[in-house]
């Protein structure tokens, strides 16, 4: 699959929103995608390629990344990947963009929060060199009641 890498812009809010709603659980509203455009927000997207208008012109957002950078310190906010393309090793990607997008900022503490019942997306973030941190009990709420959330740091911050 071609892809094509670039930071959202809030022209892209109604494709965010789609892929935000058929990838989470638990999707982000729409008026809290716009607010990823504020000045700490920094943002990546994967978009595939429309072969019949060329490598370089972009057809389908298929994943994207939404962190916050405050001073040498970032929390990745949001990372997802359309359900049709994931298991295809998109979500590495992003992830590797944006610990990337973090160097160049000069970024060295990369926090993250993810749902207990979340395994995949722990896998993926364990895989990549995070490690549990903390837990935060009852911090996300569920169809049923809530559950933990399970703070993950890069590398380990001593
Ligand atoms: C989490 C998510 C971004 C992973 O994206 P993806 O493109 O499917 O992931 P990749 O194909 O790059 O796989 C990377 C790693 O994730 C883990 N992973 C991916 N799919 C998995 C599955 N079905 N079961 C367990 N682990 C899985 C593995 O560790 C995998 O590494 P490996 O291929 O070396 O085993 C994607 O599943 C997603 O968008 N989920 C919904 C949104 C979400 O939960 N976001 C995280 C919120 S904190």
């Amino acid at each position: 699959m071609s892809l094509l890498f670039r930071a959202l812009t809030p022209e892209d809010l109604d494709a965010m929103q789609h892929l935000e709603q058929s990838a989470h659980s638990h999707p982000w509203t729409r008026q809290t995608l716009a607010s990823s455009f504020g000045q700490r927000y920094f943002t990546g997207s994967l978009w595939t390629a429309d072969p019949a208008a060329g490598s370089e012109v972009e057809s389908t957002l298929v994943g994207y990344f939404i962190a916050d950078g405050v001073l040498d310190e970032s929390t990745l906010m949001n990372i997802c990947v359309a359900p049709a393309a994931q298991g295809q090793g998109l979500g590495r990607q992003l992830l590797d963009l944006y610990l990337a997008a973090c160097a160049e900022r000069g970024i060295t503490q990369h926090w993250l929060e993810v749902r207990a019942s979340n395994l995949k997306a722990q896998a993926l973030y364990l895989s990549a060199d995070y490690q549990e941190y903390s837990q935060r009990p009852d911090y996300y709420p569920t169809a049923t009641g809530w559950e933990d959330a399970v703070l993950m740091a890069f590398k380990m911050y001593d």
